[in-house]
């Protein structure tokens, strides 16, 4: 039976269930989810979304930088997990660059992923689950694109005040339905959503504070770094007209994410002033960079100063080839940091 109808099997018998849980299964459910079903890689050039390590190794190499500059400040030689590693191309070229013994975990939801994952970094215990990880750890959690796939609920505001957004199913297919609120959704968007405008839609990301607050927990002492779209809660505000939940496939929005449960990336923008306060309640200490800035600081744009440089002086020789590698190695590095594309990513760091 496919998602969608057993889905429609379970909201005729349960009635309606808050967006989070049609979103875990639309994502998650091992037979028909985005990810945890899919046979192919969906972070790859031929996938779904292009993400930064996909994009140039020059990202694993600087976040290789991040991790040797944590191990120096905590003086052991660091564990690196990366969560939700996809096909390991953060992690191989961190591993590939980074100047201090490391011992890495990839934590990977999806089966095929795991497989690709297993043979291209054998060196790292590729594993299903957060669970799966020897804890707790001296060292770096790195999570690029992750957080903004956790279930997530739904809540629009209304004449009456916040209201909840869940899925109910009708003759044509799957549709939100009205919802009160509930109390932890209610305590969440008294917090981080703002002044929203009647109308407005807020994506209440309770599960994303969650999986921080384990993974901070499972940390000794070290580093987690988040790197996602999305801002602070007050930057988002002018998004909240529409909401920023939306689908992805073969690199386009897609269509309404109720339209084909399991057939798209179901994704919203992070609100990270929640992260940072779980961090900070944590104990953490917190950094919220913009990539662009994070990258720089880990001296990208010194790479890209040389490579302009040494692009001028293979022109100068007539060496065309050179030149040729070259802008294609600098124009991947401005792909990095576009101020207005990944370099607008956040990244938090969460230290302790
Ligand atoms: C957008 S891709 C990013 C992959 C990789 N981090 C990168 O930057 O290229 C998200 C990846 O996280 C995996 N994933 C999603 N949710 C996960 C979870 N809760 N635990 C572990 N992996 C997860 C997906 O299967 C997918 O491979």
């Amino acid at each position: 039976m496919s998602l969608l109808s057993r889905l429609r099997a379970r909201i005729a018998t349960e009635g309606p269930i808050p967006f989070e849980e049609f979103m875990r299964a639309a994502l998650y459910d091992i037979e028909g989810g985005f990810f945890a079903a899919a046979e192919t890689i969906r972070s790859v050039r031929s996938g779904d979304f292009l993400t930064s390590p996909e994009v140039s190794d020059a990202f694993g190499a600087a976040l290789a930088r991040f991790v040797a500059r944590e191990g120096e400040r905590i003086g052991t030689s660091p564990v690196v997990v990366e969560i939700g590693a996809g096909s390991g191309s953060l992690l191989r070229s961190l591993l590939d660059t980074v100047e201090v013994p490391v011992t890495a975990w990839a934590v990977e939801v999806s089966a095929a992923a795991r497989q690709v994952l297993a043979d291209r970094i054998p060196e790292a215990r590729v594993v299903a689950d957060l669970a799966d990880v020897a804890a707790p750890f001296a060292g770096v959690v790195i999570a690029n694109e992750l957080v903004d796939n956790l279930p997530m609920a739904i809540a629009q505001m209304t004449d009456r005040g916040w209201r909840e957004r869940w899925v109910g199913a009708d003759e044509g297919g799957l549709v939100l339905v009205d919802a009160p609120v509930r109390p932890e959704v209610a305590r969440w968007l008294d917090r981080y959503a703002g002044a929203v405008p009647e109308g407005g839609m807020v994506e209440c990301q309770l599960e994303a504070a969650e999986w921080l607050r384990r993974v901070l927990g499972m940390v000794s002492v070290g580093a987690v770094v988040v790197i996602d779209y999305g801002d602070t809660a007050e930057n988002l505000l002018p998004r909240r007209q529409d909401g920023t939940l939306r689908t992805y496939r073969a690199h386009h929005l897609g269509p309404h994410p109720l339209d084909e449960p399991g057939a798209t990336d179901i994704t919203a923008d992070v609100n990270f002033t929640a992260l940072v306060d779980v961090a900070r309640g944590a104990g953490a200490e917190v950094e919220l960079w913009r990539q662009d800035d994070f990258l720089a600081d880990l001296g990208v744009r010194d790479e890209l100063t040389s490579l302009r440089r040494r692009e001028l002086e293979a022109a100068r020789a007539g060496d065309e080839m050179q030149r040729l590698r070259l802008r294609s190695r600098r124009t991947e590095i401005e792909t990095l940091l576009h101020p207005r594309g990944l370099g607008d990513f956040r990244v938090l760091v969460a230290r302790r």
